[in-house]
């Protein structure tokens, strides 16, 4: 196959920033998605319905004027945020779900949950409302090998959740295990997960290629080879539950190159081309489009795009960095060459 058009895709997660720097990658996301689940978590995150409306105006001014772009908006959840504050966001139109951190568990969430049954009278109203919960599905308890808070954060909390929640509308973000997947797969129609492109393309042996690189960092951390078989087998398997979310997550250089660096893969730039590698991998390129364009909008209950965009199968050259605040922006798998190259329209 030398061209794949397919209808214009959205982003099921996406970390847009704020200011100088959401300036600088929007136009990135913008030109691959037409609409994009932003994360709330900012400095401080967006905990109410009047602070995600008015951060959903700092991104539609921040639209380059020959660009379109839907922000779908998401209220970071605590330990305070009250069932009428979910009231609120339901009406609002804007916000298209609740994020839940556990506190401490990645970039900004410190303001996250300490313990999730804390939350249930407000997740009895997201399932009323029904509002879908996005969840950061990993535990933090120092004692649990970092390479485990997925699986055990499934075992000790997702499935009691879902049992006492059956109606709630679940997202597992960016799963990143074959137990995941397998719970995902196993669980009613209300419970879906989003699959970024570096879990579909890496393991986490390539953290550690020759050195320690810190560009392939991000939470949940990139599992063994099996877990990104398993991944890859969900994504390509047409199953509806599974659908894209980047989590492109930009951080500067310099907090990346750190004796304590960022976690965050910044894919925003070749989102779709990165994908379209690890479709074509296991010869599934016919299952890209469904995956990146319809079972995203069918979840959250909002129409299918109707644009079309076009991959060529064409190489091209990642850039070493792009231009961001103060020092600059390295993408995923920078400097490295791509087969496919999202065409102009
Ligand atoms: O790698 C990550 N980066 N994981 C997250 O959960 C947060 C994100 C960020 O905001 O940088
Ligand atoms: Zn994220």
């Amino acid at each position: 196959m030398q061209k794949l058009t397919i209808t214009r895709p959205d982003d099921w997660h996406l970390h847009l920033r704020d200011g100088e720097a959401l300036k600088a990658v929007l136009p990135h996301s913008a030109r691959q998605f037409a609409r994009a689940i932003v994360m709330p978590n900012l400095k401080p995150p967006i905990r109410s319905v009047i602070e995600a409306a008015a951060y959903r105006e700092r991104i539609l001014a921040a639209i380059p004027s020959d660009q379109q772009f839907e922000p779908l908006m998401t209220l970071y959840l605590t330990d305070n945020t009250s069932p009428e504050e979910i009231v609120k966001a339901k009406a609002s139109k804007f916000v298209k779900a609740v994020k839940y951190y556990p506190a401490g568990a990645t970039t900004n969430s410190a303001s996250g949950v300490t313990d999730i049954r804390k939350c249930d009278r407000v997740f009895a109203t997201m399932e009323q409302e029904d509002l879908p919960l996005l969840l950061h599905g990993e535990v933090t308890n120092t004692d649990v090998d970092v390479f485990d808070r997925e699986k055990v954060f499934i075992e000790t909390h997702l499935i009691p959740l879902v049992s006492r929640f059956p109606k709630l509308r679940v997202v597992l973000e960016h799963i990143t295990t074959s137990e995941a997947a397998q719970f995902v797969l196993n669980a009613s129609s209300n419970i879906a997960a989003t699959i970024t492109p570096q879990h579909l393309l890496f393991s986490r042996n390539t953290l550690f290629k020759g050195g320690i690189r810190p560009h392939y960092y991000c939470l949940p951390i990139l599992k063994r080879e099996k877990h990104r078989l398993a991944l890859i087998q969900a994504a390509t398997s047409g199953n509806p539950k599974f659908f894209l979310g980047t989590d492109s997550a930009p951080h500067a250089r310099n907090t990346k190159e750190h004796s304590c660096g960022c976690a965050g893969c910044y894919s925003a730039l070749h989102a779709m081309e990165l994908y379209a590698e690890a479709f074509e991998s296991v010869d599934a390129l016919n299952k890209l489009e469904a995956f990146a364009s319809f079972y995203g909008p069918d979840f959250y209950q909002l129409p299918r795009n109707t644009e079309k965009i076009t991959l060529a199968k064409q190489t091209w050259r990642i850039p070493d960095e792009v231009p961001f605040i103060n020092t600059g922006l390295v993408p995923l798998r920078a400097g490295e060459e791509m087969s496919w190259q999202m065409m102009e329209p």
